[in-house]
């Protein structure tokens, strides 16, 4: 609620220990933020899944530093009140730490983010431990990166078998290490999900990775029907079909334009001079001179 101080990482991880669960949500705008804190969500993710979302591209890759900050800031101003996770878009993270920094400083600067996510495990650490040493916390993100999808070879569920579940594990204690105050797992199964779960200090936040996670996050327009490519997904449930609302309403107004009944008697503004108006303006035609 508006008001009240945000969540912070502290607090996020005397949560795991006390065993009550994190929530986690997207938004990109000021409705979705305000809807959300106001819902009572306890962290707001500004994920680059804007680009498959609101932006209408089919991948996370074309989404820009530029895009993520104006979207952040937008979000901050809908959420004041709320622990904001801004992502780092596609390869502004895997040059030089300067550049990595530059980038963190503007979502954190210009968007008004509290943290910043990155999609990587042990390849990343070190990176990590600059931003975290920097004074910026970090959320980690492994399993299904959406930003690698092409390396990857499509949206497939991780930890299937011992050595991936393994190297999951290994990448969750390599961010741990690194400093990260939080690790999402995507598409996860519940076995290696749970099984990271208890070995990490820190939270696990789960979208796709069961029901032992320390957290959950799914994606605005998922949950609620809003015209999201990705609703169907197995691990996505519905909680309002806003989707269905907007375009019923959407289509009666059109129905009503067309068919002359709005705008109606009671949406029109009226002046008491009708007819002195109509005598001037000679009731829309041309005034005919007399010879
Ligand atoms: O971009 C995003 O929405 C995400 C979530 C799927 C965790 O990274």
């Amino acid at each position: 609620m508006a008001g009240k101080q945000p969540l912070n990482i502290v607090k996020m991880k005397n949560m795991k220990q006390s065993g009550e669960p994190l929530t986690m949500l997207t938004a990109y705008d000021y409705p979705s933020a305000k809807l959300a804190e106001e819902a009572g969500m306890d962290m707001i993710l500004v994920g680059d899944s804007l680009g498959n979302v609101v932006l209408g591209y089919t991948s996370t890759i074309p989404v820009t530093l530029d895009d993520m900050v104006y979207h952040t800031r937008s979000v901050a101003r809908g959420a004041e009140s709320t622990f904001i996770v801004a992502d780092m878009p596609f390869m502004t993270y895997h040059g030089g730490i300067d550049e990595t920094l530059r980038g963190v400083r503007r979502l954190m600067q210009e968007g008004h983010a509290h943290a910043v996510k990155l999609e990587g495990g042990a390849e990343i650490a070190d990176t990590v431990k600059r931003i975290v040493q920097s004074g910026v916390p970090v959320l980690g993100h492994i399993g299904l990166t959406p930003q690698s999808v092409n390396q990857i070879g499509g949206y497939r569920i991780q930890g299937k078998d011992v050595k991936d579940a393994q190297r999951l594990m290994e990448d969750a204690k390599a961010l741990e290490a690194a400093g990260a105050f939080a690790v999402v797992l995507e598409l996860v199964t519940e076995e290696a999900a749970a099984e990271i779960s208890k070995a990490l200090t820190i939270p696990t936040i789960g979208i796709g990775a069961g029901r032992h996670c320390d957290g959950q996050v799914l994606v605005y327009h998922d949950i609620l029907k809003y015209a999201s490519p990705y609703r169907d997904k197995r691990f996505v449930k519905t909680y309002a079909d806003v989707g269905t609302i907007i375009r019923n309403g959407i289509s009666q107004y059109v129905k009503e334009v067309k068919e002359r009944s709005f705008p109606a008697e009671e949406h029109v503004f009226k002046s008491d001079q009708k007819a002195a108006i109509e005598a001037a303006l000679y009731g829309g035609k041309e005034k005919v001179n007399a010879t």
